[in-house]
């Protein structure tokens, strides 16, 4: 007994030691301006209270926060708190930090010294993508002028994650609630970064993979292959889905029925696309409704090349964003996007599929892992 005692306040002592250790690290990591109070975040967001939820995602839940000076604030709450890999957790805050771009959500820090690991983003007052586009009556606020502003943004946000922030940075989990709206429904993508830190066995980077069912490219589902384009797979689908208004990973219920890329794919080669069209679009309220028409088709063929099966056959994110931009380049023809079967996840070809992790709906099924790689 007396021995037990002894042991436990011996380890105690050690972890004590151990964790101002690592505190004193971080307190030299973390750059000052990026530092909150737990007690800050816990005024602002009234304890965590129910009114201010916004959301349940991967790694938490979501609240917003007002701070003292009346700046509102998003705090993620992360379910996964290990200290022992702080200073890599605060070296990716720093990073992130200090990327910026108009179609990025601001990450302006994290507490992780108090009960909890919290992460603080800039507020947007309309959420995310995924409120509006999927349901028939939010739908309505986003007509197509919006809508093209959308898909624009986050082609910019994504272009300048893979080739012009300072690190090389791979998002792996471009989807509709992973872009959120400001208050004049402007894009920005949230959730890129902190890749590292939320694994909890680095060893098995390598092998698992992260990403949202239905917006996965096909060598990265099936062989783990991750590159910028994978980013530029998700974001083909993205497009569709807000085109269309209906959901990639949702099955309607028919055991037959095709996903939207495939679906999209099948009525663009009849030159049927348009009837796949969202009404939300509104495209009766335009003047010049058979320009629009024809430029909503154009941006449903940019992205079908963003689709394609064959990753070095679809364009980088600059590319996809000239194209998007610059009404009168001719487009190359798309060629067919992978055959997945959504109810076995398993590629229509000769791939083997079976031996594949992603089969049961783990849940990092669900989780935002960003990439980052050197220049
Ligand atoms: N910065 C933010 N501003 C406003 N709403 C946010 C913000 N971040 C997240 N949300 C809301 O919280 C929800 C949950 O976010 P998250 O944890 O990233 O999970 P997911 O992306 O899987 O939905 C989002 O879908 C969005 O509606
Ligand atoms: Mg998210």
């Amino acid at each position: 007994m007396g021995v037990y005692v002894l042991k436990q306040r011996k380890l105690r002592q050690k972890r004590k030691g151990l964790d101002e250790a690592v505190e004193m690290e971080m307190a030299v990591t973390l750059h000052n301006s990026l530092k909150f109070e737990y007690s800050t975040l816990q005024k602002a967001t009234r304890s965590f209270s129910n009114e201010n939820k916004l959301g349940q995602g991967g790694f938490g839940m979501v609240y917003k926060g007002i701070l003292a000076d009346g700046r509102e604030i998003a705090v993620k709450r992360l379910f996964l708190n290990n200290r022992h890999r702080a200073t890599d957790f605060f070296n990716e805050v720093n990073i992130i930090g200090s990327v910026e771009h108009k179609n990025l959500v601001r990450l302006l820090g994290c507490s992780c010294f108090g009960p909890e690991s919290l992460l603080v983003y800039e507020f947007l007052a309309n959420q995310s993508l995924e409120r509006f586009i999927f349901d028939p009556i939010l739908g309505k606020e986003l007509d197509w002028d919006k809508r093209f502003e959308i898909i624009v943004g986050t082609a910019e946000g994504l272009a300048y994650l893979h080739e012009n922030s300072k690190i090389r940075i791979i998002h792996r989990d471009i989807k509709a609630s992973n872009i959120l709206l400001d208050a004049r429904f402007k894009a920005k993508i949230a959730d890129f970064g902190l890749a590292r830190t939320f694994q909890e066995d680095k060893s098995h980077i390598s092998t698992a993979i992260a990403g949202t069912l239905g917006y996965m490219a096909p060598e990265y589902l099936a062989h783990g292959q991750l590159t910028e384009k994978a980013d530029v797979y998700s974001f083909g689908v993205l497009v569709l889905e807000i085109v269309t208004g209906m959901q990639n990973n949702k099955s309607k219920g028919s055991e037959f029925s095709d996903s939207v890329v495939i679906s999209v794919w099948k009525h663009f080669q009849k030159g049927r696309a348009e009837q796949l069209f969202d009404p939300n679009l509104m495209l009766h309220n335009y003047i010049h409704e058979s320009d629009v028409r024809k430029e909503v088709l154009r941006v449903v063929h940019v992205a079908l090349l963003c689709t394609q099966e064959i990753a070095s056959l679809r364009p980088s994110m600059s590319r996809v964003s000239k194209m998007l931009l610059k009404n009168e380049e001719p487009l190359a023809q798309p060629t067919n996007p992978p055959f997945i079967d959504e109810r076995t996840m398993e590629l229509n070809d000769t791939f083997d599929y079976s031996s594949y992790p992603l089969h049961n709906s783990s849940p990092s099924s669900n989780l935002s892992h960003s990439v980052f790689l050197p220049r």
